[in-house]
């Protein structure tokens, strides 16, 4: 196994993977290091290791990981008690060997809440399940795991009360457990940086505008309690058919508040979801990369944004089919079902490239 360093080496002497082959080709991770960045991807453990190209096209293009899905509750402690890292382990100690950072996603998570844990929630408010869950979890990554999503998810202006999501943790905490995950984290996770992560705040519509503002709400009470917040995540799914609602000004205006806070900003899980199947599959792409053209120029111009992730980096694995409404097939990631790269690949380039240093 090559470890990053010797595989980046070689490759400025002979490429030696598809997506490399073009001499113009050169990896996210040099863009975005060229300007103080990093650029990154979500992986699951059952892809990257059963698949050696695709290992090689992320540990090229990528200077960080998020586990996609083996950190979450519902997967670390599936049974009360019983814990599974060997996907976390593994992933651990791939970021470890070839010099990746590792970003933990997520600790506190409505979606992905083990069965057992909830009925805890709801009917004893048991914050020792939490408390029991975190130090299992955080002193083991203390080493690997740089950045932590602490809460992930935690607006809902629809349905939620007072912009909180009315989930078991907020049903049994109130919106006091925002701030007590923060603080509990820090604990057991003294040197790691520590995010709220969110949905829903790109485009400027009526609800994304009431999230932003509860967002900031959040973050304002946070700092009021002196909770350890660093930084903030933005979810980057685009959308095609929201695309019209994108709003450059708005968006720069948003992401001032947050910087201006002093947070950091990781634009996280980006992808587009795209699936206009009666389109030729370069129209597809070009449409794709035109999304992330105009949301990067924005992100990417904003001091505070330190980190790109995509949700995934070739549609050879892609959560997207699955991601809600008529997804179906997406061609949304920087890389195709064969790994070479597509017009999404060049447009996160270029937006790097653009970035002042
Ligand atoms: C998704 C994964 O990509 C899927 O494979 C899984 O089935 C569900 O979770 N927002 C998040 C991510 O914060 O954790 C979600 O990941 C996608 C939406």
């Amino acid at each position: 196994m090559l470890d990053r360093r010797t595989l980046l080496a070689a490759m400025a002497v002979a490429p030696i993977f598809p997506a490399a082959a073009k001499s113009d080709h050169i990896p996210l991770a040099m863009e975005a290091r060229h300007v103080q960045m990093l650029f990154g991807c979500a992986v699951r453990a059952d892809q990257i290791f059963a698949d050696r190209d695709f290992q090689t096209l992320v540990l090229t293009e990528c200077a960080e990981i998020t586990p996609e899905l083996e950190l979450k509750w519902d997967y670390i402690e599936p049974i009360k008690g019983q814990y599974n890292f060997s996907g976390a382990d593994a992933l651990a100690d791939l970021a470890a060997r070839t010099q990746l950072a590792l970003h933990g996603h997520t600790l506190l998570w409505h979606d992905a809440i083990p069965p057992w844990a909830i009925v805890a929630l709801e009917r004893e408010a048991d914050w020792a399940s939490i408390e029991r869950y975190f130090v299992a979890i955080l002193p083991r990554y203390q080493t690997t795991v740089s950045t932590w999503d602490v809460v992930n998810e935690p607006i809902d202006v629809m349905s939620g009360d007072k912009g909180y999501r009315t989930s078991p943790f907020y049903t049994a905490f109130g919106p006091d457990y925002v701030a007590r995950a923060f603080v509990l984290a820090r604990q057991y996770a003294p040197t790691a940086k520590l995010f709220i992560n969110e949905y829903g705040l790109v485009y400027d519509t009526p609800e994304s505008r009431d999230k932003r503002a509860a967002l900031i709400k959040l973050i304002d009470a946070l700092k009021g309690r002196s909770a350890p917040l660093n930084g903030i995540g933005v979810q980057a799914h685009l959308e095609l058919d929201q695309q019209h609602h994108f709003n450059a000004d708005s968006f720069a205006a948003f992401l001032n508040e947050i910087g201006r806070r002093g947070l950091e900003i990781r634009i996280s899980e980006l992808d587009v979801k795209e699936n206009q199947t009666e389109l030729m599959p370069d129209q597809r792409d070009e449409r794709a990369a035109n999304a992330v053209r105009d949301v990067l120029a924005i992100a990417l111009s904003n001091r505070a944004v330190g980190t790109v992730t995509s949700w995934g980096l070739s549609d050879r694995y892609s959560w997207l089919p699955e991601a809600g409404g008529n997804a179906g097939y997406n061609r949304g990631l920087p890389f195709d079902t064969d790994l070479e790269e597509k017009s999404l690949y060049r447009a996160i380039r270029d937006a790097l490239r653009h970035r002042q240093k």
